[in-house]
C-alpha cells in the first residue's frame, strides 16, 4: 500500500510568492516490500473501525538507573485492532511495550511511573499478578523464540501451567485451535511432535504466535515481529495480524512505514522518549501535525 505524504506549507504556502509546486511538496512512501493482495475488509485496514480502549496508558514515564528511557506518555490502545508504534531507534518503542505487559519489571534497575490501565483496572496494582497479567497480555519478539520442545509441547505449554485443560483430548483440541488460528495447523498436522526449532523462520513466529494465543489473551503485543523473516514470511504474518485482530487488542512495533500503513489501524509516533503523535494511520500517514512525524515518515531520519 502507498501513502502520498503531503508536507504542509511550512510558512510559505500561495500567497506569499511561492510557486503553487513548491507549497504541496508530495513525498511518497514506498514499501520496498512485500505487497499483500488484501481483502477488501483489510484494505480498510488504515485508520479503519476500533473497538474501545482496551489500554490506557497516563503519563507514564520509565527509567533505567538514571536514564529516563520515557517521558510522560499517554496513550488509549483500542480493542480489536492494530496499533503501530514507530520512531527512530532508540526513541523508546520497545521500552513502552513493554509497560504493558510489565516485562520492564524483569530488568534490573528498570523503574515504570505513572499509570497504566487494562480494562480500567490498574496493572501495576498490588493484586495484579504479574505471570497471570503476562498470559492475559501476550508478547512476540523479534526473533522467535520456541522452546527446545515439540510443536505440540510448545503451544500447550501455557494451558498446562494455568491449569485452562483438564484432559488430554481438551489439551488437544486447544493446541489445534491455537495452531489453526496462528495460520499454521496445515503446515505441521502431521509432524506436532518433531521439534519447534525445526520450522522455518516464519512458521517458528507463527508457532510463536499459537503459543501466545493458546492461553487466551486479550492482548498481543508484537516487537518488531517480522524483521527476521523474508517477504513471503512477512506477508504471511501481516495478513494473521490482520485477521487476529477481529479478536484481540493487537500492538506492534514496526520499523517499516510500509507494514505499519499494512497492518494497523491506529500509529503513534515516538521521538526521543516522547510520543509526539497519535491518530488514525491513514491520518499519521498523510497528513502528520508535527513536522518531526513528517521528517521521519518521509525518511528524512531515522
Ligand atoms: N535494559 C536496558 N537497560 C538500560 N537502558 C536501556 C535498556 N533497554 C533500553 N534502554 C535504553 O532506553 C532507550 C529506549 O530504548 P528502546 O529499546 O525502548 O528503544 P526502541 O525504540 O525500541 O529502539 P529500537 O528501534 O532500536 O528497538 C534507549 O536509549 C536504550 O538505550
Ligand atoms: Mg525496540
Amino acid at each position: 500500500m502507498k501513502f502520498r505524504i503531503f508536507r504542509a506549507p511550512d510558512g510559505q504556502g500561495e500567497g506569499s510568492g511561492t510557486p503553487p509546486v513548491k507549497t504541496r511538496d508530495e513525498v511518497v512512501v514506498t514499501a520496498n516490500e512485500p505487497t499483500l493482495s488484501r481483502t477488501p475488509q483489510a484494505t480498510a485496514g488504515a485508520g479503519g473501525p476500533v473497538g474501545p480502549t482496551k489500554i490506557a496508558a497516563r503519563d507514564v514515564s520509565v527509567f533505567y538507573g538514571d536514564k529516563q528511557a520515557l517521558y510522560d506518555v499517554s496513550l488509549d490502545v483500542p480493542d480489536k485492532s492494530v496499533t503501530a508504534l514507530i520512531g527512530p531507534s532508540g526513541c523508546g518503542k520497545s521500552t513502552f511495550l513493554r509497560t504493558m505487559n510489565r516485562m520492564n519489571d524483569t530488568i534490573d534497575g528498570a523503574k515504570v511511573t505513572g499509570r497504566i490501565e487494562m480494562d480500567g483496572d490498574d496493572i501495576n496494582a498490588r493484586s495484579i499478578d504479574p505471570v497471570l497479567l503476562r498470559a492475559r497480555v501476550g508478547m512476540v519478539f523479534q526473533k522467535p523464540n520456541p522452546f527446545p520442545k515439540s510443536i505440540y509441547e510448545n503451544v500447550a505449554y501455557g494451558p498446562k501451567i494455568h491449569g485452562l485443560t483438564t484432559s488430554k483430548a481438551e489439551m488437544d483440541q486447544v493446541v489445534e485451535a491455537s495452531l489453526r488460528r496462528a495460520g499454521l495447523w496445515d503446515e505441521v498436522a502431521d509432524r506436532l511432535h518433531s521439534a519447534g526449532t525445526g520450522l522455518s523462520g516464519g512458521q517458528q513466529q507463527r508457532l510463536v504466535i499459537a503459543r501466545a494465543i493458546a492461553v487466551n489473551p486479550e492482548v498481543i503485543l508484537m516487537d518488531e515481529p517480522c524483521s527476521a523473516l523474508d517477504p513471503i514470511a512477512t506477508a504471511k504474518i501481516e495478513e494473521l495480524i490482520d485477521e487476529l485482530r477481529e479478536r484481540y487488542c493487537i500492538v506492534i512495533v514496526t520499523h517499516s512505514m510500509a507494514q505499519a500503513a499494512r497492518v494497523s489501524q491506529r500509529t503513534a509516533f515516538f521521538h526521543m522518549g516522547r510520543l509526539v503523535e497519535t491518530g488514525g494511520t491513514e491520518e499519521i500517514f498523510t497528513n502528520p501535525k508535527d513536522r518531526r512525524t513528517l521528517d521521519y515518515i518521509t525518511g528524512r531520519f531515522g
